[in-house]
């Protein structure tokens, strides 16, 4: 029998996504580095197995796995221990998800695409807040302009609070490339590149572009589309701020020992498995994904904005919601797929209702 293996179990995202499967009457495999936590996770969820695996032994995660079973990895910084859960999920023909936040991590899954197929299973990376909204909304706008060539995304977070994972992955991805659609294809550009303003639930707020899973995943689905951004809501300051880093820190990435020196440093200061926003503070996060689709002459042919719950909230239940559905034969393809390409846009919109995301 197929069976969903949870790999980051015992990390802060990990615990929530344990919950989720646990809450709609699945038991994953509790997977991770340490066999005390493991026990203890599962004890608290009502008494799931465990198997003990460590992204530096390979062969320990790929012994995880059985052809047909469904990965969740949550273990990240990705850029740092991300490859061998989807070297594994490959090798074994297992289908895999990822929670990655990490543009370059991105691509590197969908570089798998041939691979993929050839081993008959999805690869979904990103499936979490970031970055399945956006996909979402640009695909319902460009449901409704089919005509529309270009779209641009935006992220905003009200009352946000972070993972010490998160935190670790984005001080990880500082001297990343970043990559943007242009005319069809994926060409670099640095993180924050770009500045935009969205009008977002009624307000206008200000937003830097970054490297996103829609730029690989919408032109998947809709070759029309020449262009596609993907931003972040920041406060104007702050996003016009990060422009300004990142040319520095960009210049800093040419420079192979200065930018080594720059992430070790970095590797020692800003540390993952230190918890996340409590369930109260969670609670009172709101999030918003907002698409602009135009067509060729820059003109706006449909904006669809989506009102959500807390990023890590949603994170677990869409992954959740995702594993099961494979495992329930709910999946539409093969190969390195975007959210809607691998469920169709009516399931994904009604599985995103389901974790808190709504029109
Ligand atoms: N983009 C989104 O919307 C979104 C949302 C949530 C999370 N994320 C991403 O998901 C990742 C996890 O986030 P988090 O908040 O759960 O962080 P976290 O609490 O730091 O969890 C990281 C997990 O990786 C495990 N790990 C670390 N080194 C390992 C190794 N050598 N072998 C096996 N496992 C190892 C940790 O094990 P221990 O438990 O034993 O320490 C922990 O379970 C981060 O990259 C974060 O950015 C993204």
């Amino acid at each position: 029998m197929p069976k969903i293996v949870l790999f980051g179990a015992t990390g802060y995202t990990g615990r929530l996504i344990a919950q989720a499967l646990t809450a709609r009457g699945t038991a994953p495999v509790l997977a991770g580095r340490n066999a005390d936590s493991l026990a203890q996770l599962a004890t608290e969820t009502g008494g799931a197995d465990t198997a003990v695996a460590d992204v530096t032994d390979p062969a320990s995660v790929r012994a995880l796995l059985g052809r047909g079973d469904v990965l969740i990895s949550t273990v990240g910084p990705f850029l740092r221990y991300g490859k061998p859960a989807l070297a594994a999920a490959v090798a074994a023909g297992a289908h895999y998800f990822d929670s990655t936040g990490e543009g370059p991590f991105i691509r590197t899954v969908f570089d798998h695409d041939d691979e993929a197929r050839r081993a008959d299973i999805a690869l979904l990376t990103a499936f979490g807040f970031d970055y399945v909204p956006g996909n979402l909304a640009a695909a319902l706008a460009l449901a409704e302009a089919p005509d529309a060539v270009r779209a641009d995304i935006g992220y905003f977070i009200a009352d946000p609070g972070t993972s010490g994972g998160t935190r670790a992955s984005m001080a990880g991805m500082l001297f990343e490339d970043g990559f943007a659609l242009r005319d069809g294809r994926i060409v670099p550009q640095r993180t924050a590149a770009r500045v935009r303003d969205f009008e977002v639930a009624g307000r206008s707020r200000t937003a830097a572009s970054v490297p996103g899973s829609e730029h690989f995943a919408l032109a998947r689905s809709y070759p029309q589309l020449r262009e596609a951004n993907v931003y972040l809501g920041l406060p104007g300051p702050a996003a016009h701020g990060l422009r300004a880093t990142s040319l520095i820190t960009a210049a800093i990435a040419r420079v192979e020992p200065v930018k080594k020196l720059g992430e070790t440093a970095l590797t020692r200061v800003v540390k993952g498995s230190t918890g996340g926003p409590a369930p109260a503070a969670r609670a009172r996060t709101r999030t918003w994904a907002v698409a602009d689709v135009s067509d060729a002459a820059g003109r706006n042919r449909a904006s669809v904005t989506l009102a959500g719950v807390d990023p890590y909230d949603f994170t677990a239940a869409i992954l959740a919601w995702g594993a099961r559905t494979v495992l329930d034969g709910g999946l539409l393809g093969t190969g390195a797929l975007g959210p809607v390409e691998a469920f169709g846009l009516d399931r994904l919109t009604a599985g995103a209702a389901e974790a808190g995301l709504n029109r």
